[in-house]
């Protein structure tokens, strides 16, 4: 499934490969080790004097999600992380001022038994099958993923790639992206359960189809928000914790450039959650223009649609 880049690669060849549709993965990163590293300290002293990874054998669920989301704040607004995921960055050939970052995420998977019920809280729920390119309408955006402590293929996510070019039915042209982050700006990102902060699929899909990632900590996959891809349930006795973001090449996105879109249909482009690496400037101030904007594209097909029923 992966690909491999020499680096340091510049950020055209990586980006139009993450275009094309390549899985692209980076093994024993130094940088990206010293970040693994700096994180389960960081972790061990948050959830100080649980081990992170036992954590859902001490706390409730409601517990749980209050300390997540703690941590998840703090993680995502400290400038060490900052710094240690721009190392990153430029370690694979890409300039600081030339790329676009959403929030630096930290996502935890709490260890369920298999007919566990527990509410699908943002931050603890395993996320349901999607393409990022549903809800946000960013082809040219790049996800980046890696684990902070080892994981398996029971404790992890699981990429599609066959479905790469395929259009799936699905509920993004019903997605309402602006709603969404005005009820979690009011309320806080708990206030949007897992399942209303994406569109969904709409048809069957074989989970068969998909394939775990299973990498060790220190490596780091690429791949274009565009792939399909899905939480897999967690029942290996083990919370997972791993690092995500997404970032957009901004001349890229000025450009039009991005992976082909199959099959979203949402009515809003929202690149107002990025910042300019270099200096942390919003990227809507960056490319002035609104921090949500209506999709013409989408819009018009979801119009039509509307006026036929
Ligand atoms: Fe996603």
């Amino acid at each position: 499934m992966y690909s491999s880049l020499a680096t340091p690669s510049t950020a055209r060849q990586l980006h139009d490969r993450i275009y094309a549709g390549e899985i692209i993965r980076f093994t024993d990163l130094q940088p990206m080790t010293t970040l693994v590293d700096f994180t389960r300290t960081f972790l061990e002293d948050a959830l100080h004097p649980w081990p992170p990874q036992q954590i859902h054998r001490h706390l409730s669920h409601s517990e749980q999600t209050v300390l997540f989301a703690k941590c998840q704040n703090d993680f995502a607004g400290s400038t060490e992380i900052q710094r240690r995921w721009q190392d990153i960055v430029e370690s694979l050939g890409i300039a600081a001022d030339t790329l676009a970052c959403d929030r630096l995420h930290l996502r935890f998977q709490p260890h369920r038994e298999p007919d566990q019920f527990t509410p699908r809280a943002r931050t603890t729920a395993t996320i349901a099958f999607h393409r990022d390119t549903w809800g946000s309408n960013i082809y040219a955006q790049t996800n980046w993923w890696a684990p902070i402590y080892p994981i398996t293929a029971g404790r992890t996510f699981a990429l599609y790639p066959g479905l790469w070019r395929r259009p799936l039915l699905n509920s993004s042209a019903d997605f309402d992206m602006r709603a969404i982050l005005q009820r979690s700006h009011c309320h806080g990102r708990n206030a949007v359960d897992a399942d209303e902060a994406i569109p969904h699929l709409l048809e069957a899909i074989d989970p068969r189809e998909g394939i775990a990632v299973d990498i060790a900590p220190g490596s780091l996959i690429a791949f274009s928000g565009a792939h399909a891809h899905a939480g897999v349930g967690n029942s290996t006795g083990l919370t997972r914790i791993s690092f995500e973001t997404r970032s957009v090449l901004i001349a890229d996105l000025i450009a039009g450039l991005g992976a082909p879109n199959v099959d979203g249909h949402a009515p809003w482009k929202t690149v107002g959650l990025f910042r300019r690496m270099s200096d942390g400037r919003r990227l809507n101030e960056v490319l002035d223009c609104g921090f949500i904007e209506p999709y013409p594209g989408a819009s018009g097909a979801s119009t039509f649609l509307k006026n036929r029923t």
